[in-house]
Formats: structure tokens, C-alpha cells, sequence
């Protein structure tokens, strides 16, 4: 999808997606000390609100200007003057643009669903973004969502695997912690369904 629907997806609703963040984003930057953030792909910005709520400097990045002016907006009627001073927006596109390198504590890629070649530029372009010491988190809808979950994106060009995603960073210097599918249950009317996600934790190693 081009940014300019992205941007209509964005303003034909009031809130996309939800306005809490991805439990496991949750779980994992818990186990962190608050460091800087970087949300790329992050959209309305649920995960780099709840993160700035929680202490650390958060900056949303998405090629859908729609997308960052709502999370514009929730930071201003959600986060307190002190926790907006360290939510930032920026306008780029996750596939093309470069990021400044080995700055962010902790990178999050949530659902950026994209075809092979984007996929592959991107996630080398957000594990670059991590700082030594720090941690790439990735999290998306699984090729095997298909056949044995339910949601997501139905288009199995833009569905991925952890070892996809492993492989996408074998060259960026960051060591792989986890690289596997995880089941998440989601709430469909009142009834259980099980999603399947990819999930990649990787880290660049400190410097000694
Ligand atoms: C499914 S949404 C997920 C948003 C957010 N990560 C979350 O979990 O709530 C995918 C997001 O990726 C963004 N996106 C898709 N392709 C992109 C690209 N090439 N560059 C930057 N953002 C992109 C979209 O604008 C959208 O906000």
C-alpha cells in the first residue's frame, strides 16, 4: 500500500488500530531500562505513546502523514507535558530512506507488512538504527497466518517468517536472541481466535 492510502485508510476512521500497545512490545521493552526508541512503521504511534508513558524518548517514523498527525494528537491529549517533550514524529519511508545509524536503544518494526525487497531494505534500515548495546524487536503477521491463524493481511506476498527476518538482518551486526512464530488470541465478537506473528528479537553487541 502507497503512503497516500495509508493516509486514507488513517482519516476514514477515528482510531485504526488500538490505542494500547502490542502486548509483546509491552512484555519485552519491560525487561528494559527507558532509553531511546525508535517506532518504525509505527503509524498512529500506539506502542511509542505507551513507551514514552513509560520513561522513554519515542519517535514514531511512517511514510503516512495522517498517521503521525493522530499520533500527534493522542500524545497531546494523552502524555503529560514532560512525556510529550520526548514523543517525536518523522515523516519517512521504512523501504527507501536511511535513518541515523546506531542511535536508538530499541527499534520496534510492528506489522509492516511489505513484499520481500521492501521488507529486506527495511528491516537492514531499522537494525542499522540500533545503537550498540541495544535491540531490534520485531513483530508481524506470520506466512503461516494463512492457513492456521486468523486476520491479517491475506496476500501471502506480504507475509513473512522469523527466519525471513533473521535472514533480512544477517548482515547488520546484530546477534539474533529470538527468531520465532508466537500465537497471540484475539477477541473476535466474544470468541477466541488465535492469531499466528513472526517475532524477531536481535541485539547489537555492546562495545568492549
Ligand atoms: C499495519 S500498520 C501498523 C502500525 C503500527 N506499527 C502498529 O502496530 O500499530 C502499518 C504501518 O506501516 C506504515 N508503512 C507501510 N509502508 C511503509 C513504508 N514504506 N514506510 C513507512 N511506513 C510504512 C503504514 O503507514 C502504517 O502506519
Amino acid at each position: 500500500m502507497s503512503s497516500e492510502m495509508w493516509d486514507e485508510r488513517y482519516s476514514a476512521s477515528e482510531l485504526v488500530w488500538s490505542s494500547t500497545p502490542n502486548q509483546q512490545v509491552a512484555e519485552f521493552a519491560s525487561t528494559l531500562s527507558p532509553g531511546s526508541a525508535l517506532d518504525f512503521g509505527g503509524g498512529e504511534g500506539r506502542n511509542a505513546l505507551w513507551l514514552a508513558e513509560q520513561g522513554w524518548d519515542a519517535t514514531v517514523l511512517d511514510f503516512s502523514q495522517v498517521g503521525l498527525d493522530r499520533a500527534q494528537q493522542l500524545a497531546g491529549s494523552r502524555l503529560t507535558p514532560a512525556q510529550q517533550a520526548r514523543f517525536h514524529t518523522l515523516r519517512a519511508d521504512a523501504a527507501s530512506d536511511s535513518v541515523s545509524p546506531k542511535t536508538f536503544d530499541l527499534v520496534i518494526v510492528a506489522y509492516l507488512q511489505l513484499a520481500a525487497d521492501e521488507r529486506r531494505s527495511a528491516m537492514r534500515t531499522a537494525a542499522s538504527a540500533v545503537r550498540e548495546d541495544g535491540y531490534l524487536f520485531v513483530i508481524a503477521h506470520d506466512s503461516a497466518n494463512l492457513l492456521a491463524g486468523y486476520g491479517g493481511p491475506q496476500d501471502p506476498t506480504v507475509l513473512y517468517t522469523a527466519a525471513d527476518l533473521a535472514d533480512d538482518v544477517s548482515d547488520s551486526g546484530l546477534h539474533v536472541i529470538r527468531a520465532d512464530a508466537v500465537e497471540r488470541t484475539v477477541d473476535v465478537q466474544g470468541v477466541d481466535r488465535t492469531a499466528i506473528d513472526a517475532l524477531l528479537i536481535a541485539r547489537r553487541p555492546p562495545v568492549v
